[in-house]
């Protein structure tokens, strides 16, 4: 685990983009690149590297089949332990215009987003009123912290046969150290509480990282997720979204991306996966797609792979996924996410599990998402955070 010097830090913080602010909304927002040192266990992959889209086509049977595990040892054949250095690219809001106000401190959510996104998932560059996670945080006096995962938008590239659910983890542990110790929050020292936000596969790493050390966060929140494995679908999600290779679909974005890294077929995949009829406005499915962000294959492969479960946690923690989640609930949420979700957070200082009705998976961009926003914050602010 790597620590800054002050002297590091001055240097990161002068290269920044400077504080941005917006009358409108009263927000200020701050730009950085964060370079962490982590050590993860990775999952090694084992087949050849495909070529083609025949190949994939044919890993989606491999992994589909009732026989996986007999290919397992074959795809996953070992395990790696991999010491790297990743810049990550972060956005910082808080609320307010000018110098941060040192009395009027907040909690910071750090938001990890999901496979399919960018950071730009809590904060889209749509009707912000509607659709702006960030905004209605800020509005409600939160700070927001949200970055790329590694491999997506601005931070570090690696190989699609590497980036996965440990490397994500030991970097969301390492940013979160440094968001408490008030770095990397445009000037507002440390904050009075710090909660993990995530959203699907985000929500996978959050819940991971809390595990690992109760005491990286004071709250957690995890949407577009159930603990509820009867019922999860992460193989109908890659053979509803008709995985490709994301280089081969889109050379001019993705010709940098190794095959490794896959995305849906088009819209109409999109939507299986991760929208609900009647509850979303097609030119906003349209927007996805066209701002979608590639998954790595070992990212999809260690989707599902939580092997510890922060059972001892004391915080908060709130479940809240779209009703119609088809992803984590089979399409249907209804007396899933309580189940495990109660029992794993039993310690919990108050947990909340809501089936979010007239949604699918890509909660935020469905026509009611401020109404999913609000019940966050409500949750968050009912619970002194
Ligand atoms: C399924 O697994 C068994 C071993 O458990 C193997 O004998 C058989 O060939 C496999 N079938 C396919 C279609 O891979
Ligand atoms: C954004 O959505 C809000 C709430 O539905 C609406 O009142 C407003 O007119 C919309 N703004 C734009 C620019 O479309
Ligand atoms: C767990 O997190 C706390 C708070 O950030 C930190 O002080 C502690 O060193 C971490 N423990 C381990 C084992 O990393
Ligand atoms: C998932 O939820 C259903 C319905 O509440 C329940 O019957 C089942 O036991 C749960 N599965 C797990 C693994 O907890």
């Amino acid at each position: 685990m790597k620590t800054h010097t002050l002297l590091e830090s001055l240097l990161l913080a002068a290269s920044t983009i400077a504080g941005v602010a917006s009358a409108a909304n009263a927000k200020t927002c701050n730009s950085y690149n964060i370079p962490v040192t982590v050590t993860s266990t990775n999952l090694v992959f084992g087949l050849p590297h495909f070529q083609t889209d025949f190949d994939v086509a044919d890993f989606v049977d491999t992994i589909t089949s009732r026989n996986v595990t007999t290919a397992s040892s074959v795809i996953a054949p070992g395990v790696q332990v991999v010491t790297a250095t990743y810049n990550i690219a972060a956005t910082f809001c808080r609320p307010g215009n000018g110098k941060p106000d040192s009395k009027k401190k907040s909690t910071v959510l750090i938001a990890t987003h999901g496979l399919g996104f960018d950071k730009t998932y809590w904060d889209p560059q749509l009707n912000k009123t509607m659709y702006s996670f960030t905004d209605w945080a800020i509005g409600q006096g939160y700070s927001i912290f949200s970055y790329d995962r590694l491999g997506v938008g601005a931070s570090s590239r690696v190989s699609g046969y590497v980036a996965q659910l440990s490397n994500q983890v030991a970097i969301l542990a390492e940013l979160t150290k440094l968001v408490k110790a008030g770095q990397f929050v445009g000037g507002t020292g440390k904050p009075p509480a710090v909660v993990l936000l995530g959203h699907s596969f985000g929500s996978v790493i959050s819940i991971t990282a809390l595990a690992n050390n109760l005491s990286i966060a004071d709250g957690i929140v995890l949407t577009g997720f159930s603990l509820n494995k009867t019922f999860v679908n992460g193989l109908g999600f890659a053979e509803a979204g008709a995985i490709r290779i994301a280089s081969f679909q889109s050379p001019a974005k993705w010709r940098r991306l190794d095959t490794g890294y896959l995305t849906n077929a088009d819209v109409l995949t999109n939507v299986a996966t991760f929208f609900k009829a009647p509850d979303y406005d097609p030119a906003v499915a349209q927007f996805a797609e066209n701002t979608k962000a590639p998954l790595a294959v070992t990212e999809l492969l260690t989707a599902s792979s939580i092997t510890n479960l922060p059972t001892a946690f004391t915080g908060p923690a709130m479940i809240m996924s779209g009703q119609f989640d088809f992803i984590f609930c089979m399409s249907d949420c209804d007396g899933l996410l309580e189940n495990p979700g109660a029992e794993v957070f039993s310690h919990a200082k108050s947990f909340k599990a809501v089936s979010f009705p007239g949604a699918g998976h890509g909660l935020n961009l469905h026509l009611n998402a401020a109404e999913s926003f609000k019940e966050i914050t409500d949750f968050l602010t009912s619970n002194g955070l």
